[in-house]
């Protein structure tokens, strides 16, 4: 398959995806979209594949949806169309998934980058949700997620103004899990991606799993799907092998794998 507007690799275990339309700052127009979401869907399907980094450029993860695109579209080619619903394929996407981003994650940039498991900044990282400058809001989850992931105060501040905040503030926020030279960011998020695709697949899609429904759910209901999920894992061969291994002081060999 050969795309266009974005990268494709495959690392051992690890599908790597890097936004490119460098011209664009790597705005995010329909054509990427629709390339992104065929290379999730081939990395789904793919068993060879544990874990997804999704990444931009050393100067650019994305500035956002496509200006020039969004420019004339009407509420009725909107409404009708179900514009940005496309955008959601990441947010399914089962398996682990790292943001890597460098330079500016701006509007549906960010929100790209929020949809993955967790970011990883490089120093250069500026995150913001600038909407109100040009007079809409965010649409692809843009204040759901920054409401939740950094809370009220930051997450008003922040698409009100349409600031934007550097790797720094996003660290301190819990926007992102870690900060990392620039010039190894590349390189970190696909050693991360390896380590976390060289475990047991089904028991690193339920933590996901786990962990999102904390954003969904009650905290007694989502104990309880916790718990659920935690006896489902004695079913597993990798139980079985991860338990052995510790045991007989040798590194696991996952069968899901
Ligand atoms: C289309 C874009 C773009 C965008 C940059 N470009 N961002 N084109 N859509 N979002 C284009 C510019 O028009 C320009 O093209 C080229 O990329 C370089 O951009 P410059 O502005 O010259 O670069 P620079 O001065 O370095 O400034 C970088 C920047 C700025 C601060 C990131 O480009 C910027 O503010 N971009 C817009 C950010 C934004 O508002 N994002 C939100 C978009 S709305 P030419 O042809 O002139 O060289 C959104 C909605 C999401 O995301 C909701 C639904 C998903």
């Amino acid at each position: 398959m050969s795309y266009e507007n974005i990268i494709v690799e495959v690392h051992g275990a690890v599908g790597l995806i890097r936004l490119n339309r460098p011209k664009a700052l790597n705005a995010l127009n329909t054509a990427l979209i629709r390339e992104l979401n065929l290379a999730l869907g081939a990395f789904s399907e793919d068993p060879q594949i544990g874990a997804l980094v999704l990444t931009g450029s050393e100067k650019v993860f994305a500035a956002g949806a496509d200006i020039k695109e969004l420019q004339t579209l009407t509420y009725m080619d909107a409404y009708l169309g179900d514009a940005i619903r496309t955008w959601e394929r990441l947010s399914y996407f089962r398996k682990p998934a790292i943001a890597a981003v460098a330079g500016f994650a701006l509007g549906g940039g960010c929100e790209l980058a929020m949809m993955c498991d967790f970011i990883l900044a490089a120093e250069n990282a500026k995150f913001g949700q600038p909407e109100i400058k040009l007079g809409i809001l965010p649409g692809a989850g843009g204040t759901q997620r920054l409401a939740r992931f950094v809370g009220k105060a930051k997450a008003m501040e922040l698409c009100l103004t349409g600031r934007m905040m550097d790797a720094q503030e996003a660290e301190r926020c819990g926007l992102v899990s870690r900060i990392v030279p620039s010039e190894s960011l590349l390189e970190e998020a696909l050693r991360t991606a390896k380590a976390i695709a060289s475990m047991s697949l089904p028991i690193a899609m339920q933590i996901k799993d786990c962990i999102n429904s904390a954003y969904e759910t009650t905290m007694t209901e989502g104990v309880k799907f916790e718990r659920r999920n935690f006896h489902a894992a004695f079913a597993t061969q990798d139980q079985k092998e991860g338990m052995a291994a510790f045991i007989e002081k040798r590194p696991a060999k996952f069968v899901n794998r």
